[in-house]
């Protein structure tokens, strides 16, 4: 099997993680909620994935970085937490729909722009917050999260950052660029397991809680509690998603981000190369800097076809469809692509195969 969907989910998990996820299932304790020996190692786990996500991220407060069930969720609260119909919003057509919907849901007034480098003739007196994605799930393309920081700065908005596709593939300073919150996915570019992700906050800001109940403590107030990282985590947290991620980060440090996005960008500017010599095949894209995505389509043929052929036929896993981001299809007038997206275990060799098989699909059905 070839395993180019690493957009949606990375292939690669090291064999730490593999196994500090065994070790503990073998010896399970819910982390603050007990003084005996496996509850309190539970929680030394957190609190160290904590600290080691706030070095990470370049976040201040270790005491702010949160642990939600993924990306989707922790946009949900931070938006829904932050923004009401009285605000004012600007975001951007490369936006996913956990980022789009939830503000939809809020109904405030939002501002959706193309270029971010127009993004200060939108600010309004009531301008709340801009924000972005860090790159593109859709065209793998980064955004200028350092220009958008320094108009955020200098205005004093929130600049609330999705970094889905960045994180693990690009190094990300919360304080260089000016992050207020930080949003991040624990089974992307991270390499931890599903089901686990977060928030990093770099600021005083006050975020209502979307879940409410049990904390571990002040059980018998009749509100939950205000300090974080408690606020925003009510319930038993994800123990075997946490340790995955600590145990993904130790791997990350020692192969170094540098390393891990230079072996995605060859392996697209690779592909790009080779897929360009392609007749019938549109890739879309309008900048060089991106991450290892790749989305396109052959003239002629449904996204969903291809990817289905790939699949069958050459056991290549592809996304197709519309990435739940819609407003980039309507700048490109697509319904759908198929994406190639690169992880650490993808190999040229596994590019030629893809390249050979497209071209089979293309002309030999
Ligand atoms: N958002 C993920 C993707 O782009 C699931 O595939």
């Amino acid at each position: 099997m070839i395993y180019f969907d690493n957009a949606a989910t990375t292939q690669f998990k090291s064999e730490a993680v593999k196994k500090g996820i065994l070790d503990y299932l073998n010896n399970p304790g819910n982390p603050d909620r007990g003084s005996h020996a496996n509850s309190l190692s539970a929680s030394r786990m957190v609190l160290k994935t904590r600290i080691k996500l706030a070095t990470f991220f370049d976040c201040d407060d270790f005491e702010k970085v949160i642990f939600t069930s993924g990306l989707t969720q922790s946009l949900n609260t931070v938006i829904k937490g932050l923004i009401t119909k009285k605000d004012h919003v600007i975001t951007s057509i490369y936006e996913h729909n956990s980022v789009l919907r939830p503000l939809y849901q809020t109904n405030c007034d939002l501002d959706i722009i193309e270029d971010i480098y127009t993004i200060e003739s939108y600010i309004k007196e009531n301008t709340k917050a801009i924000i972005l994605n860090h790159a593109s799930n859709v065209t793998g393309e980064i955004q200028d999260i350092a220009y958008a920081g320094e108009i955020c700065k200098k205005h004093n908005i929130l600049f609330i950052v999705d970094t889905g596709q960045s994180a693990g593939h690009i190094d990300i300073s919360m304080k260089k660029n000016h992050i207020d919150i930080l949003c991040f996915s624990g089974h992307k570019g991270l390499m931890g397991i599903q089901g686990i992700g977060g928030i990093c906050i770099n600021t005083d800001v006050d975020i209502k809680p979307l879940v409410v109940g049990g904390s571990g403590i002040d059980s018998f107030s009749k509100v939950h509690p205000s300090i974080y990282p408690t606020k925003l985590e009510a319930g038993t947290l994800n123990v075997p998603g946490i340790i995955s991620l600590y145990y993904a980060l130790d791997f990350i440090d020692e192969y170094g981000l540098d390393t891990i996005y230079k072996h995605e960008k060859d392996l697209e500017e690779y592909c790009l190369s080779k897929l360009r010599k392609i007749d019938k095949v549109h890739v879309y894209r309008e900048k060089a800097n991106t991450v290892g995505v790749i989305s396109f389509n052959i003239e002629g043929m449904d996204a969903a076809i291809v990817s289905d052929k790939l699949s069958n036929k050459y056991n290549i896993c592809t996304r197709s469809g519309a990435h739940c981001a819609p407003l980039v299809h309507n700048h490109y007038g697509t319904k759908s692509m198929v994406r190639i997206s690169f992880g650490l275990q993808n190999t040229m060799d596994e590019i030629d195969i893809l390249i050979k098989g497209l071209k089979e699909i293309i002309y030999e059905d």
